[in-house]
C-alpha cells in the first residue's frame, strides 16, 4: 500500500481528518502527524476520543508562541518526519499554519501534496489563515475543493492542474456524527453541568477567536456588546486565547453577565447537539458557519467577510462584522424568521467528500 502522511494540529482539522482517515485506511497506509499547535485537553485529546481518530504515530508538541517561530519550527520538525517516513503523498487540511508548515516541508522534499480544502478564498490578507491558504494552494498537486466557488477561485489564480471538486467534508462529519450526538448527548445534563439555564428555553450559540476580533479592542467589545442585546440567553464556549484576554478586562466581563454564558469549549458531539436545538448561531468561525447550515440553524457571521459564500444564500447566513447594532438587528431578524431555508447545504456536495478524495488520490497514482 502506498504511504499518505497526514499533517493535522488544530481543532477542526481533527473532525476532517477523522472523516477522511476511515476511508483513506481501506486503501492507503497512514502516518498521523499532530504538529501539537493545539495541545489542551478539550481542544485536541478530546476530539481523537469522539470522533474514533487513531492515536497520533507522531506528535510534534509545537504550539503557541508567535506565529513565524511556531511555522517555522513545524517546519523543521516535519522536514526530518517526512525524511524518516519516506510517505508518497502529504495531506493537509484547511488553513492554519500546521497546513502551511506540512504543504512547505513536503513541497522542499519534492513529495506531492495534496490539500483538503483548497480554493477557499477571504480577499482579505490580514487573516493568517489567508496566507496559508494561498500558499498551501499555489504548492499543492492535488486541489481538493469542497464547492464549485472554489474550483473557479482557483483557476482565476491560474491553478487548473489536479484540481477537483469533492464536496465539503465536515458535511460528512456532520450527516456521520448527527444522530449519535443526538442519542449520547443529553442536553439538560450538559446545561447544568456548564450551569446554563437559558429562561424560555430559547438560546443562541456562540464562538469568537479570530485575531481580527480578539486583538483589536473596538471589535471586542463590539461584539461583546452585540452578543449581550441579543434577545435570547447566549452560550459561549471560549477559546483559550479570548478567554486570556477577557481574563484582564473585567470591565467587558461585567458586560456580560446575565447574559452570556462563557464556558470551556465543548466536544464535537455536544457541540453538534447544543447547535442543532439553538436557536441562533453568532461565530467568527469558518467551520461553524457552515455547521450551522447543516444543522438547520440561521447564522450571524461577526467578520466583515466569509470564504464561505454558499451559506449566504437565501439569508441562512449574514455577515455584520463587529459592530454592535448589526449584531443585533440580525439577530433579532434571524429568531423572528426561524431555520433557514433547505437548499443552500447543496453547494456542500452529497456528504460523500471522503470517498471522492480517496478516489482522487488513487488516480492521481496514489
Ligand atoms: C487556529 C487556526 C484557525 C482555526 C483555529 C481553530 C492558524 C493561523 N489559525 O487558530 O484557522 O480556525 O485554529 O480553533 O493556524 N491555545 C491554548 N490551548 C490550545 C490551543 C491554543 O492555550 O489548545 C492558545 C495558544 O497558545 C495561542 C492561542 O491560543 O496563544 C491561539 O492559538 P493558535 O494555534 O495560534 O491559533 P488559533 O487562534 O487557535
Amino acid at each position: 500500500m502506498k504511504k499518505i502522511l497526514t499533517v493535522v494540529g488544530a481543532r477542526p482539522q481533527f473532525v476532517k481528518c477523522a472523516a477522511v482517515s476511515r476511508v483513506l485506511r481501506q486503501h492507503f497506509t497512514e502516518i498521523l502527524v499532530h504538529t501539537g499547535q493545539h495541545y489542551d485537553d478539550a481542544m485536541s485529546a478530546l476530539f481523537f476520543r469522539q470522533l474514533d481518530i487513531p492515536e497520533a504515530d507522531v506528535n510534534l508538541g509545537i504550539g503557541g508562541g508567535p506565529h513565524g517561530d511556531m511555522t517555522g519550527k513545524m517546519l523543521g520538525a516535519l522536514e526530518r518526519t517526512m525524511l524518516e517516513h519516506r510517505p508518497d503523498w502529504v495531506m493537509v487540511y484547511g488553513d492554519t499554519n500546521s497546513t502551511l508548515a506540512g504543504a512547505l516541508a513536503a513541497a522542499k522534499l519534492d513529495i506531492p501534496v495534496a490539500h483538503v480544502e483548497a480554493g477557499l478564498r477571504s480577499f482579505n490578507r490580514k487573516m493568517p489563515e489567508e496566507i496559508n491558504r494561498v500558499v498551501t494552494d499555489h504548492l499543492a498537486a492535488l486541489l481538493l475543493c469542497p464547492t464549485r466557488t472554489a474550483v473557479e477561485l482557483l483557476r482565476q489564480e491560474g491553478v487548473t492542474r489536479g484540481v477537483h471538486e469533492v464536496g465539503d467534508v465536515m458535511l460528512d462529519s456532520v450527516l456521520h456524527h448527527a444522530a449519535r450526538a443526538r442519542a449520547t448527548i443529553d442536553r439538560g445534563a450538559l446545561f447544568a453541568q456548564l450551569g446554563f439555564a437559558p429562561a424560555g428555553g430559547r438560546y443562541a450559540f456562540a464562538t469568537l477567536h479570530r485575531a481580527e476580533n480578539t486583538d483589536d479592542p473596538a471589535r471586542l467589545e463590539g461584539i461583546l456588546r452585540g452578543l449581550a442585546a441579543c434577545p435570547v440567553p447566549v452560550l459561549l464556549p471560549l477559546h483559550p486565547r479570548t478567554r486570556k484576554i477577557l481574563e484582564a478586562r473585567a470591565e467587558l466581563r461585567a458586560l456580560l453577565e446575565g447574559r452570556v454564558w462563557i464556558v470551556e469549549p465543548i466536544g464535537y458531539l455536544e457541540l453538534l447537539r447544543v447547535v442543532g436545538d439553538a436557536a441562533l448561531v453568532l461565530t467568527d468561525s469558518g467551520g461553524l458557519q457552515k455547521e450551522a447550515l447543516f444543522l438547520g440553524v440561521r447564522c450571524v457571521t461577526l467578520r466583515d467577510e466569509t470564504e464561505w459564500t454558499e451559506t449566504l444564500a437565501g439569508g441562512a447566513n449574514v455577515l455584520v462584522g463587529a459592530d454592535t447594532l448589526a449584531i443585533t438587528e440580525a439577530s433579532a431578524r434571524a429568531l423572528e424568521l426561524g431555520p433557514p431555508p433547505e437548499g443552500a447545504r447543496s453547494a456542500f456536495g452529497d456528504g460523500d467528500a471522503a470517498g471522492k478524495i480517496v478516489t482522487a488520490l488513487r488516480s492521481a497514482g496514489g
